[in-house]
């Protein structure tokens, strides 16, 4: 998929993601991502932050309200509009532009403190590129930090094996199949099962990510795999599968210099 028709796709359900992420239905971010991303991320007060693949900004208020001075970019104009128009309605000092993660020529080189790419680097076909362009309009010894679908679990033919077709009751499930982990390769899929559009997911292994990430002059600092609380478990059965596979890795990267 080229760059346009990435932009394409993602233009054709921003008003359905928008909904989505909005109402608080996208469980995975609200019970589990956002509070692994804060936490990696620490105080973000008065510090230049740059959310690469913001979609409709969600993330990035959450980043402005704790204080951080936020620019947020997107390849799809409408989900830009979308953040602005929130912007609009309960100011909070972000700044949004539509741009290329893989091409961050209107930033400027050491402009930020930190960069988050959150569940948006999978969606990149040219990652290498937006990794080195993040490195580039981060300070020297800047923090990147971002989450993928996790590598090891996720491949275009993985999936829980069940006792009953189709359940989602833990019990019912034998065990999660993965295959096909080594070959980079895109996972086609529908955001939800009416989306008016496909759209893919890069698949690579683990190796890939640490490769590229060396060759943009990033450290690995740490690596998180978040699983749910009890309570949430204790709550809602479905919970349990993502304490025997991991569904997200985040990764807490340093910009290497002086
Ligand atoms: C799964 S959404 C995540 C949005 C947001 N980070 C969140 O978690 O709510 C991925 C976003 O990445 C954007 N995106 C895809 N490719 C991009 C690229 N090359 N540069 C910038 N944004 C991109 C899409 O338009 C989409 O809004």
């Amino acid at each position: 998929m080229s760059r346009d028709e990435a932009a394409q796709a993602w233009e054709a359900i921003a008003e359905g993601w928008a909904e989505r992420v909005r109402t608080g239905t996208d469980h995975n971010r609200v019970y589990l991502l956002d509070t692994a991303t804060l936490d990696a991320l620490g105080d973000v007060g008065g510090l230049r932050v740059l959310d690469a693949g913001c979609g409709e900004g969600r993330f990035a208020r959450m980043m402005a309200e704790r204080g951080a001075r936020v620019t947020a970019i997107d390849l799809s104009s409408r989900m830009i509009e979308l953040a602005r128009a929130a912007e609009e309605k309960d100011p909070l000092g972000l700044d949004y532009r539509v741009a290329d993660m893989a091409d961050l020529s209107p930033l400027a080189s050491g402009e930020f403190d930190i960069a988050i790419a959150y569940l948006s680097l999978f969606d990149v076909r040219d990652y290498e590129s937006a990794l080195r362009e993040l490195a580039r309009v981060l300070r020297p010894r800047g923090r990147f930090i971002f989450s993928i679908s996790h590598p090891c679990f996720f491949t275009p033919s993985s999936g829980w094996e069940t006792s009953v077709p189709n359940s989602f009751r833990d019990a019912d499930r034998l065990y999660f199949k993965v295959d096909n982990y080594f070959p980079a390769s895109e996972i086609r899929f529908r955001m939800w099962p009416t989306a008016p559009t496909e759209l893919i997911n890069y698949h690579r292994p683990l190796s890939d990510y640490a490769h590229a990430l060396r060759a943009a002059r990033f450290l690995i600092r740490d690596i998180h795999e978040p699983i749910p609380t009890p309570e949430l478990v204790e709550k809602l059965d479905f919970w349990r599968g993502y304490l025997r596979i991991a569904n997200f890795i985040l990764f807490d990267c340093v910009k290497a210099g002086s």
